[in-house]
């Protein structure tokens, strides 16, 4: 009998879950945040510290970061070498403090593993323990629990720096936090896809997967985002303007006091009131600049699109020129 639909789906979920993230993506994004690393505790709490380019990041840049501390916790899996297999009922964390033998590299005994008495779940009590100790998280969370996560993260008053998709922008628990300046996109990924490595027992007949140079299973995924609070340089420099208003180029919604703006670098220049835009906005938004007023889950807008002439825009993010 073949699986049903819900069967499918959640396979396909869990499937999503096992991405890894690969190193150059890891070192395109932290270039950005170097100093804001000192004397910090640095949290990776979705890692299995044997494949997680994370663990190896932190550890292999620990000196140059000048970090305190290094913890990561591994979800159900004691198997080393091995990519996740959830097959462990319980967890380990590892710890690692620096070069202690002065030779420069990051050696086995330099590196505590210590047991877990549960699975390594980030919303158990243990793992929350280790959560409350970190400065800074740093992951590629599991896809399917993003909303969780990041809400677990906010209440704990952390500084992260994560990766998940676009679409979270729009999630009633994600926006508002976008909407108060609490977070941010990062600025290493605005469009196309990006590699992450997969099990070796994952389909290769699935759409966009290959097989990389060192003979590993990855697949390319679209919409990637890093999602942040640490602030960084280009995220204050205007998008610079070229286009002025005419009320022909920019009508106005029927069902919201705005106008419809369809590409981001044609916001135009002399505009004051209130503007839809692209959620790809996001990648090139400048606090100083702009203003968020809101989306369209937010602002409660009719029909939950905006609507032109009768014909249903994309998603939108409403703002106002500063
Ligand atoms: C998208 S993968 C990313 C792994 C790694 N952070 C990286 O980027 O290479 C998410 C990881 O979270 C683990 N995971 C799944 N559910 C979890 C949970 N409830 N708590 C902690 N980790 C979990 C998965 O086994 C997987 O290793």
């Amino acid at each position: 009998m073949p699986p049903a639909n819900h069967d499918l789906n959640q396979a396909a979920r869990a499937r999503k879950d096992e991405f890894y993230t690969q190193l150059s993506d890891i070192e395109k994004e932290l270039r950005h945040y170097r100093d804001l690393f000192a004397g910090k505790t640095v949290l990776c709490n979705c890692d299995d510290p044997r494949v997680s380019n994370f663990f190896k990041y932190f550890t292999l840049n620990f000196e140059r970061l000048a970090l305190r501390r290094v913890i990561a916790t591994c979800y159900k899996n004691t198997q080393p070498d091995l990519f996740s297999t959830n097959a462990a009922e319980k967890g380990v964390y590892l710890i690692y403090e620096g070069d202690r033998n002065g030779n420069r590299r990051v050696d086995p005994e330099e590196i505590e593993v210590r047991p877990l008495r549960g699975d390594g779940d980030f919303r158990s009590t243990e793992c929350v323990e280790l959560l409350k100790q970190a400065d800074i998280v740093c992951t590629n969370p599991p896809f399917s629990l993003f909303r969780e996560y990041l809400a677990q993260l906010v209440r704990h008053d952390k500084q992260f720096l994560i990766i998940g998709n676009v679409n979270a922008i729009t999630y009633k628990e994600v926006f508002p936090l976008i909407v108060a300046n609490k977070m941010w996109l990062g600025p290493s990924i605005h469009s196309g896809d990006r590699k992450f490595n997969v099990p070796d027992n994952y389909p290769l007949n699935a759409a966009g997967c290959g097989i990389d140079e060192h003979g590993r299973k990855f697949i390319r995924v679209k919409g990637v985002r890093w999602f942040t609070n640490l602030d960084y340089k280009e995220r204050h420099e205007e998008l610079p303007l070229y286009k002025r208003y005419t009320p022909e180029d920019f009508p106005r919604y029927d069902n919201y006091d705005a106008i419809n703006v369809n590409k981001v670098s044609e916001i135009p220049m002399d505009y004051d009131g209130v503007m839809g835009v692209p959620i790809t906005f996001l990648d090139k938004y400048c606090p100083e600049q702009f203003e968020i007023v809101g989306n369209e889950y937010s602002l409660n807008i009719d029909r939950g699109r905006g609507y032109v002439n009768g014909k249903r825009m994309y998603g939108r993010i409403f703002i106002r020129r500063k």
